[in-house]
């Protein structure tokens, strides 16, 4: 299989900070790595190089097979940020917020601009008729929605989703996960997933990969990182997500379901 993302010797410094020493993963089309490690180790840099929002000192970053500059690029690959009150404008509504992205990129017809938008916002499970809200309107895990149908308007190759469900309300982050998946498969995304939670990378991504310091120590196929991880610094990891009570670790991921409880919007 072709790879769709595939970084290269990366290497991002902040003056002296080297946050992101000479990493190198691929990302077969179609498929999810799970980026873990702990916090500062490079991660969100990462995933910054691969949608292009920063240039790397040293080494690439390509999406398929190319590098991602210029606007052609920061459409194949799309970012969702872990905040969507900070990832969205609250200025727009969500009919100028879905209008922008689809004619900034010409993915329609000016004339079937808001027939897309409706249909967008139905691929992520939100009403068509809020399309005259503003973000304030919405609770959290619906705006993370929105956000997610801003990143699929420009019908990206590549979903960077970096800690997409971490600053939810526990009782709404499954919903996203399984949206996040469900269009993973229905649009052939493929996807770089970071996040903290093992549980949550269990349950989503083909492979794992753990930085530690900026280094990427780790890349292994998720039941093998989860019976067997090669590295002492997954394993640390991993031991200390076991000590937990009620660990999900260890249990299969979830069914993909067909469909999830749609919260509602917050008065
Ligand atoms: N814009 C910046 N300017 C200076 N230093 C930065 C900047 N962004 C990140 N850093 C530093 O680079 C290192 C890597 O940061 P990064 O945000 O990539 O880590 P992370 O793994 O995503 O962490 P977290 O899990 O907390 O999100 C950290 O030491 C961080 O303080
Ligand atoms: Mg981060």
């Amino acid at each position: 299989m072709t790879a769709r993302v595939e970084v290269q010797n990366l290497t991002v410094r902040y003056r002296d900070l080297v946050a992101v020493d000479d990493v190198s993963f691929s990302i077969p089309a179609g498929s999810t790595l799970g980026l873990v490690g702990e916090s500062g180790s490079g991660k969100s840099t990462v995933a910054r190089a691969v949608v292009g929002m920063i240039t790397p000192d040293a080494g690439t970053a390509l999406v398929d097979g190319e590098p991602v500059t210029g606007r052609s690029r920061r459409r194949a690959a799309q970012m969702v940020f872990q905040d969507p009150n900070s990832s969205l404008n609250p200025k727009l509504t969500v009919r100028q917020m879905l209008g922008e992205a689809l004619r900034v990129h010409r993915i329609v017809p000016r004339g079937q601009v808001a027939s897309r938008s409706v249909e967008l916002l139905e691929l992520v499970r939100l009403d068509g008729d809020v399309l005259d809200r503003y973000p304030a309107e919405f609770s959290g895990g619906q705006r993370q929605r929105l956000a997610i149908a801003r990143a699929i308007a420009v019908e990206p190759t590549v979903l960077v989703a970096d800690e997409p469900t971490s600053a939810l309300d526990v009782s709404v982050q499954s919903a996203v996960l399984d949206l996040l998946r469900a269009l993973r498969e229905r649009l052939g995304l493929t996807v770089l997933f970071i996040s903290h939670d093992l549980g949550v990378i269990n349950a989503v991504a083909d492979t794992v990969a753990v930085m530690q310091s900026g280094r990427l120590v780790e890349v292994s196929e998720r039941a093998a990182f989860f019976a067997n991880p090669r590295d002492p610094y997954s394993r640390m990891l991993l031991a200390a997500v076991s000590r937990l009570p009620e660990s999900a670790v260890v249990s299969e991921p979830p069914p993909l379901s067909e469909s999830s409880p749609i919260e509602s919007p917050s008065p």
